[in-house]
């Protein structure tokens, strides 16, 4: 065999195999897909009765007043599964089968420039809202009748919040959360007016007077839990989505030589004290506008202060207690 032809047998079997890795990846999140019996291969079918979008009564439940404690860590582990395949999902990630994601919330329908998308999502009018969201991922080709998307549908409503919170916090332009409880219908358009709708900053009560009786080993199981997919906290280690929080407490904000923090949060005045770190940590959106850090808050004053201790806890000359 000459060289050229040992190329072109090698390139053959390249071939086939991405073929197959691809097909196996496309496989595995038709088959585990939430809703198997409807596989993506109906797009067409759905498609063409589109005149009649009334067709579909049952809507998705609202998701406004799950959002709140959705869970990012929970809402990546299913997007892994069931989206990575078609969707990268880092700054400037490469486009696959679908666009990139990152900085999808919020963005026009049809983000991504250059990406081929269908005209009648590209069409729709308005930003990628909290309630359209959860609409399209309740049931892609019933929101955008004709979608190149071949995804069934996230029916479990719980589910589609985790993934919309974990989308929301890989897109520094989201919009704020809506407000617990509040109209569904109202809610989204009512939170990006009206920011005043939270006022919880103004609010938050002192976290000294817990502070004493705080636990920082409770503290630590809660940064394992809700934290630690972004942060390590271990002298020297290593900042993944978020930096290294080895000793924040009682520097200043933006503590972390050469992380790339954004301008809001890295222009903070004074240092990281016991009632800034509270006050970030129960709402870090309405602390930080456009944070990069994207994560809901814990609303639990105990949970913060037992976190605050944590934090405290790891460093060589820990800032007194208040
Ligand atoms: C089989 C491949 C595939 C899977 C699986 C898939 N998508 Fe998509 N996605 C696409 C394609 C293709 C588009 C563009 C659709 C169009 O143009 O109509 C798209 C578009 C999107 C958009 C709109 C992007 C923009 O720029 O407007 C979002 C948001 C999205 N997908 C989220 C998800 C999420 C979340 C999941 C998993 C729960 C998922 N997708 C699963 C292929 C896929
Ligand atoms: C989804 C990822 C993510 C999660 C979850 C997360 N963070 Fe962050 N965190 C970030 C990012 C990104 C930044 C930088 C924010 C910026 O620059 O606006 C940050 C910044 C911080 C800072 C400021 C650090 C400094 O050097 O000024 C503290 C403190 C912090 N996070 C604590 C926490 C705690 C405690 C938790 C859990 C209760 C948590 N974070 C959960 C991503 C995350």
């Amino acid at each position: 065999m000459s060289s050229l032809e040992l190329n072109k047998a090698f390139a053959a079997v390249l071939t086939a195999g991405i073929t197959f890795m691809l097909a196996g990846q496309l496989g595995k999140v038709l088959v585990h897909g939430e809703r198997p019996h409807e596989s993506a291969i109906r797009i067409g079918d759905v498609a063409a009765p589109a005149g009649a979008p009334a067709a579909a009564p049952a809507g998705p439940e609202p998701i406004a007043g799950l959002l709140a404690n959705a869970s990012v860590e929970n809402g990546q582990g299913i997007v892994q599964k069931q989206c990575a395949a078609c969707h990268s999902l880092n700054e400037g990630g490469r486009n696959g089968i679908g666009p990139n994601l990152y900085g999808v919330v919020g963005a026009a329908h049809g983000h991504i420039e250059g990406f081929n998308y269908s005209a009648v999502l590209k069409g729709k009018p308005g930003p990628w809202d909290y309630a359209s969201l959860n609409e399209w991922l309740y049931k892609p080709s019933a929101y955008a009748p004709g979608t190149r998307m071949g995804y069934a549908g996230l029916a479990n409503t719980q589910q589609r919040a985790d993934v919309i919170a974990y989308l929301r916090s890989i897109s520094p332009k989201a919009p704020p959360l809506p407000p617990a409880g509040a109209a569904p219908a109202a809610a989204p358009a009512a939170a990006a007016a009206a920011p005043a709708a939270a006022p919880a900053a103004a609010e938050v009560p002192k976290i000294g007077p817990l502070m004493a009786a705080a636990d920082p080993e409770k503290g630590g199981a809660l940064f394992r839990r809700q934290c630690a997919v972004c942060h390590t906290a271990n002298e020297g280690g290593k900042s993944g989505v978020g930096p290294n929080l080895y000793d924040v407490v009682g520097k200043p904000h933006g503590h972390l030589e050469g992380f790339n923090y954004s301008a809001v949060l890295k222009g903070k005045p004074g240092p990281w004290n016991y009632e800034e770190l509270s006050a970030w940590l129960l709402a870090p959106a309405q602390y930080a506008p456009g944070t990069r850090m994207g994560f809901v808050g814990l609303k639990n004053p105990e949970d913060r202060a037992n976190v605050i201790a944590y934090l405290r806890s790891l460093s060589a000359n820990p800032l007194p207690l208040p």
